[in-house]
C-alpha cells in the first residue's frame, strides 16, 4: 500500500535545488513583441512567474502564490524570433515561503549566440488546499554557489519584509 505518511516524512528531511530547478523555451512570436520587435517586458514577466512557480511547486509539491518579485533588470532585448530560456532554482527557503532564482536567456537561432537578458528574484508561499501557507521542506545545499546564493537570499528577504511592514 501507498504509505503517505513515509513520502511526507521523506519530502520534509529537504531537496536540492537541482531537484526541482527547471528549464523553460519559448519562442518569442509576433503577438509578444512591441513596435520594435523587441519581446513585451510584460510577457517576459509573465514567463519568468509560471518558470519560478513551477520551480516552488517541484519543491513543495504544492500550490505556490506569487507574493513578491524583486527588481527585474532589463539588460538587453529579446527580438521576435529568438527563443527565450528560463531557468529557475530555488535559493531558499523558509517555513512556507520559498525564493527562486529566475534567468533569462535570450538565444538567436541564426547565429546560436546566447545572452542573459534578465534575472529576478521570486518569493512563492506554499499554500495548502484551504489556500493557507504551508510547511516547506527544507533545502539542501550542495555547492558553494548555493551556499552563497543562501546567505544573499537572507539578507534580500530582512529588505522584502521591511518594506513589508512598512505598507
Ligand atoms: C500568500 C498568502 C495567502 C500568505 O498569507 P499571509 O497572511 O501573508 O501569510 P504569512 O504572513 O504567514 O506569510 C507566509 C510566508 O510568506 C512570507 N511573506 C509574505 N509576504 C512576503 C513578502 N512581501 N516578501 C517576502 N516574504 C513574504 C512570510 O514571511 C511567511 O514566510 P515563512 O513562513 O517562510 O516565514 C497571502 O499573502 C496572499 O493571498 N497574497 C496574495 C497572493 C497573490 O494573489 N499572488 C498573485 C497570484 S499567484
Amino acid at each position: 500500500m501507498h504509505d503517505i505518511s513515509t513520502e511526507y516524512k521523506e519530502n520534509f528531511e529537504g531537496k536540492p535545488p537541482r531537484l526541482s530547478q527547471v528549464e523553460m523555451t519559448e519562442l518569442v512570436l509576433p503577438n509578444d513583441t512591441n513596435l520594435l520587435g523587441n519581446l513585451l517586458g510584460g510577457r517576459l514577466m509573465h514567463w519568468i512567474d509560471i518558470a519560478g512557480a513551477m520551480a516552488a511547486s517541484r519543491h513543495s509539491n504544492r500550490i505556490v502564490a506569487t507574493v513578491a518579485l524583486d527588481s527585474l533588470d532589463f539588460r538587453h532585448p529579446a527580438r521576435m524570433g529568438e527563443l527565450v530560456m528560463l531557468k529557475a532554482k530555488l535559493t531558499w527557503v523558509g517555513r512556507t515561503s520559498m525564493e527562486v532564482k529566475v534567468s533569462a536567456y535570450a538565444e538567436n537561432l541564426k547565429t546560436g549566440n546566447v545572452i542573459l537578458t534578465n534575472q529576478a528574484y521570486i518569493t512563492f508561499v506554499a499554500l495548502d488546499s484551504e489556500g493557507k501557507p504551508a510547511p516547506v521542506p527544507p533545502l539542501i545545499l550542495e555547492t558553494e554557489e548555493e551556499k552563497r546564493e543562501f546567505e544573499e537570499a537572507e539578507e534580500r528577504r530582512a529588505e522584502r519584509l521591511k518594506r513589508r511592514a512598512k505598507g
